[in-house]
């Protein structure tokens, strides 16, 4: 008996997490559809929240329940069965006391589903907090805030706790009504039984028996009717998490670019709220040329290279890759041409190898090499070496370099680097820089906030955004 048990409870536990994988697939897949754009609309402590407590609370309420949904249907069909054995005028009784109970779950289902959107934007909301106050750890820690942590947490969790306990307010309502509902229902089993029994219908020593079956019949069916509140709540999670498939799929792409002649900018206009970025900017870029981008801090590089690498979109105006307009091509297609190397690196806590080659199933260990050369990695030994969440191992000039050998380890033919050399030595920034200079196919536009004189000559142009 114990070993049945035991084998029921592991194969219900592996079907399970088999559907939970597939509910945070379904998660990814929803993460992965969106733009650029999109994706920032959310923190990422939302996203966690998604996967941990949203997925958490459909294992829970959903998947779980279901189980012993099913489980509590047979007991009320053999119960019902064997009630109808000592009088079949018990079956339409049932029947309809069981309609009654299960009208309920309609009626209830709209506050509970109500009260699981709160709960999931309560979970989403303390776990964005948690995740703002933890990665910022070091700043507390730093100035001395620690206790300005501790009251951050504490305020945070006392928000969420009112969001919970309306929650189990609301869960609680619906159990002491279909609680009380299924006790209504036992005594007009029992009021039944008891007419029976006086006009001689059913033995009178049935009636203790029939009132233990009729009890087990309403505790049951009181059971099933939660649970199936409790499932049919949980339907704006899924809806959540549902992948939106948007129409930009099937929208008419024109084949891969092969960058041929010129990346030109055309009255580009870009707006922010309502700061103007750019405002009928016009530039030439021609293939192969070495350009540094300048300005001062906040005029616009980065958004610059973010809209030139496709991140940014709903911008004005006309980027033409000879001739073809950029909202032509698809992501994929933008990407096989060219790579935008951010300004703020991040690095996976995860070995070197795969933060270079963003987990390459056919790492190439000889283009490995070549990157990491290239980039000046000379700090690590061997690139199974981990990397601290975040790169917190390593110097901000360390990190630079990695984010540089991911570009040199699948070289584009368009390189948008964004103060990728910032905080190196000069003696080094100079080495990395020369491999990209001197990269007769490579079209080099390089943020540059400290472009030396001697630098200068070295680009075919240097363009400031500070005129522009
Ligand atoms: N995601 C964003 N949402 C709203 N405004 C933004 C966003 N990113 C940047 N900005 C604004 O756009 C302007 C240009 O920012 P950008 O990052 O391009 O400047 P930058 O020239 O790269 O500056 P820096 O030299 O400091 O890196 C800034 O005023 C900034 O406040
Ligand atoms: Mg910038």
């Amino acid at each position: 008996m114990l070993s049945s048990d035991y084998v029921q409870t592991v194969f219900q536990e592996k079907l399970i997490q088999k559907i939970m994988i597939e509910v945070r697939e379904s998660i990814s897949a929803q993460v992965t559809q969106k733009t650029y754009a999109e994706f920032h609309e959310k923190n990422n402590g939302e996203y966690l929240s998604e996967y941990i407590n949203d997925a958490g609370n459909i294992e829970a309420n959903a998947i779980s329940k279901t189980f012993s949904l099913l489980s509590h249907g047979v007991l009320i069909i053999f119960a019902t069965v064997a009630l109808a054995s000592y009088h079949l005028l018990f079956l339409p009784v049932i029947l309809v006391l069981a309609m009654l109970m299960m009208l309920l779950p309609n009626k209830l289902g709209q506050p509970m589903a109500q009260a699981t959107r709160n709960l999931s934007e309560g979970n989403a909301e303390l776990s964005n907090h948690l995740t703002n106050y933890l990665n910022g750890f070091d700043v507390f820690f730093n100035f001395r805030r620690l206790a300005i942590y501790r009251q951050l947490v504490k305020k945070t969790s006392q928000h969420y706790a009112s969001t919970k306990i309306a929650y189990t307010k609301t869960n609680a309502r619906v159990t002491n009504t279909i609680g009380g509902l299924s006790i209504f229902c036992q005594i007009m089993v029992d009021i039944v039984t008891s007419v029976l029994a006086i006009m001689g219908l059913i033995p009178l020593g049935a009636i203790s028996s029939t009132g233990n079956i009729a009890a087990n019949v309403f505790n049951s069916l009181s059971s099933f009717s939660n649970e199936f509140v409790q499932i049919k709540a949980t339907r704006p999670l899924f809806d959540k998490i549902k992948p939106q498939f948007s129409g930009k799929a099937v929208e008419e792409q024109v084949s891969a670019p092969i960058f041929r002649t010129m990346l030109e900018i055309k009255n580009l206009n870009y707006t922010v709220g309502n700061k103007v970025i750019f405002h009928q900017l016009n530039l030439k870029i021609n293939k192969g040329g070495k350009y540094a981008l300048v300005g001062k801090s906040g005029v616009g590089k980065s958004t610059l290279l973010k809209i030139l690498s496709g991140q940014i979109t709903n911008y004005s105006g006309q980027i033409l890759i000879d001739g073809i307009d950029l909202h032509q091509f698809s992501q994929d297609q933008l990407v096989s041409l060219l790579q935008y190397v951010d300004q703020n690196v991040y690095l996976f806590n995860d070995t070197v190898a795969n933060n270079i080659s963003l987990w390459d199933q056919t790492l190439l260990d000889d283009n490995l090499k070549v990157a990491l050369e290239k980039a000046e990695v000379d700090f690590t030994d061997t690139s199974k070496q981990m990397i601290a969440e975040n790169g917190q191992n390593l110097s901000g000039g360390q990190k630079q370099r990695l984010a540089l050998a991911r570009f040199f380890y699948q070289p584009k033919l368009i390189a948008l680097i964004d103060e990728g050399l910032s905080a190196l030595d000069t003696q080094t920034a100079t080495k990395i820089d020369e491999v990209l200079l001197n990269d007769k196919k490579l079209t080099l536009i390089e943020v540059n906030h400290h472009l030396s004189p001697e630098m200068i000559p070295k680009y075919d142009d240097v363009i400031s955004l500070d005129q522009a």
